[in-house]
């Protein structure tokens, strides 16, 4: 591996050539305080993903999920602020070289740092909505509801509500995979930025992407599958690589 000051001036040309597609899991959020899945203290590693974020479990038993919601989600939903990561995305979206962040992650943080075009292949934790009737509750809607009782129930018709998350067992959104797809296949350069790459169908998209002819770049602090994939490979923290690749030059 080329040492990385001259693997991140090639990255960053290639940034500057504009034609990106960011696609982000849990690791760009990291640096805002909320855990990821996997690796040390990842979610999975406390709560069962069988039990806490699997449809046919949250349909026979919601009151995991909302427990797991109410004592450690809601908290970071609040608490979390977009970090240097998330606001280099914005940036190169504002200077036009980024089409747009094909997400896995549920927090709202990519929007909240100004980014426009944001795909959430896995839904969002901000929405939610009744299993019965339908009606859509907004974040705060939901949580005056789990203040009355958990699992919180619609206001409706008594149905119990469910996060706007896919869950596993799951199909992802037709319309986000299309968009997310045609992205990718379109894409000089995709940017995988903090996943492990292991969740499918999301882990397809860097593939697709390669296969149609885009240079891949991995910012992740861990190898991943993709990595014998990838153009470049940026071992490090994402709040730190990333305004790396939007610093501009110092005037001459
Ligand atoms: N900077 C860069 N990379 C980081 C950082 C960081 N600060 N912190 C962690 N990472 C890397 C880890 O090394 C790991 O490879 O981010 C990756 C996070 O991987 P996961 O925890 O598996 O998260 P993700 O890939 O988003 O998971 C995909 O799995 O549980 C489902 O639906 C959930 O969307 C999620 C999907
Ligand atoms: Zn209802």
């Amino acid at each position: 591996m080329k040492s990385n000051d001259i693997l991140m001036a090639g990255l960053k040309e290639a940034v500057a050539a504009g034609g990106v597609v960011a696609f982000t899991g849990a690791g760009v959020s990291a640096e805002s305080g909320i855990p990821t899945y996997r690796g040390t203290g990842g979610f999975w590693t406390q709560y069962d993903p069988d039990k806490y974020a699997a449809i046919d479990y949250f349909l026979t038993d919601p009151s995991y999920y909302w427990s797991f919601f109410r004592d450690v989600r809601r908290d970071l939903l609040h608490k979390a602020r977009p970090n240097p990561a998330h606001t280099a995305l914005a940036e190169m979206e504002r200077r036009g070289l980024l089409e747009a962040v094909i997400t896995q992650n549920i927090d709202g943080l990519h929007q909240a740092a100004g980014s426009r075009r944001v795909i959430e292949l896995h839904g969002s934790n901000r929405r939610f909505s009744c299993l019965d009737c339908g009606r859509e509750y907004a974040l705060a809607e939901a949580e005056a509801a789990l203040e009355k009782e958990l699992p919180p129930r619609c206001g409706e018709c008594g149905g119990v509500l469910r996060p706007g998350i896919v869950f596993f067992g799951e199909m992802l959104p037709a319309r986000a995979v299309d968009e997310a797809h045609d992205l990718a296949r379109r894409a000089r350069l995709l940017l995988v930025i903090g996943s492990s790459l292991v969740v499918y169908p999301a882990a397809q998209i860097p593939l697709i992407a390669k296969t149609s002819g885009a240079r891949l770049a991995l910012v992740n602090d861990e190898p991943t599958p993709a990595d014998d994939l990838a153009d470049w490979i940026v071992r490090g923290k994402a709040g730190e690589v990333m305004p790396e690749l939007v610093r501009e030059k110092p005037p001459a």
